[in-house]
């Protein structure tokens, strides 16, 4: 069985569960830059809460921290939303938070597999990467206008197609799986779990939503590397805390909140330099 499913307006509207993301604004790209570049022009252009930008190729896909995001065409999920939640600046990892808890879930729930999180924003299956999430978030004078938020997905992409030199082993769903799926289908879920997700945090319930991120994070327990104020540091991870930073003790015991940059498990050292 192969699938070479598109990602057409046609193909996939029509069945979205979602009521809201991906239903009045979905952009379809056969090739285009970066879908977030593309959502952040439509965002400047005032395209409201829920736009849907999705391409089935990136000849630039951007990856966090100025890494490229392989984009092969038609087999992975390459998608911008458009946020506009009205929120403190400060409450913003919370939407990072929302939006692992929601890709992980749509991971789980179309196809059982065990999805967890590597605060802040990768989403990994036994230690191997299937997700990463590029979050760009432009501020004005009320606060957060808007935040774009990237998703690359691997669906089915063999293991042998990725490069070699990824910072974190890949895999796809197809590599886990063992079988070709449905691209449409992954999407459609996938919007209408953020859409829930999303919903719940703006409805004042982001308790449930943490401790599901919580429960499904990677690095809870574990030592770490992380990024301090004084350069790489090494910690236990304790917990997450309510705005949805990463809490890190030190070996005397002090606890460091971790508000931005990457996390690595101090042992084994993950190598390589894409994403
Ligand atoms: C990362 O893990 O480094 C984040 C990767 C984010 C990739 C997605 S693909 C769709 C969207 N458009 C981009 O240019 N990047 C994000």
């Amino acid at each position: 069985m192969s699938y070479q499913d598109s990602l057409t307006p046609e193909a996939v509207v029509t069945g979205l569960m979602s009521r809201v993301f991906g239903r009045r604004d979905y952009f379809y790209y056969r090739e285009i830059d970066s879908t977030n570049n593309r959502a952040l022009e439509l965002a400047a252009d005032g395209y409201p809460e829920g736009t849907v930008v999705v391409a089935e190729t990136q000849t630039a896909g951007r990856g966090r921290r100025g890494r490229t995001w392989y984009s092969p065409p038609r087999h992975g999920l390459y998608l911008s939303v458009i946020l506009r939640p009205q929120l403190p600046v400060r409450e913003i990892p919370r939407v990072s938070l929302v939006i692992g808890v929601a890709v992980a879930e749509t991971l789980e729930a179309a196809f059982q597999l065990p999805a967890r999180i590597k605060w802040p924003n990768d989403i990994l299956i036994n230690n191997r990467k299937i997700a990463g999430v590029l979050s760009e978030v432009v501020t004005g004078s009320q606060g957060i206008d808007c935040i774009v938020t990237g998703i690359g997905l691997n669906i089915n992409n063999p293991l042998q197609d990725f490069p070699g030199d990824l910072r974190t082993a890949p895999t796809s769903v197809l590599a886990e799986k063992e079988t070709p799926v449905s691209r449409v289908r992954v999407l459609q879920e996938l919007l209408m779990h953020l859409e829930t997700r999303y919903y719940q945090l703006l409805e004042g319930n982001f308790n449930g939503i943490l401790d599901k991120g919580k429960s499904l994070s990677t690095i809870i327990g574990k030592e770490v590397e992380y990024d301090s104020q004084n350069g790489p540091a090494i910690g236990q991870a304790v917990d997450i805390d309510d705005n949805g930073f990463l809490l890190v003790k030190d070996k005397w015991g002090k606890i460091h909140t971790v508000t931005s940059g990457e996390v690595y498990l101090s042992s084994p050292r993950e190598g390589g330099k894409g994403d």
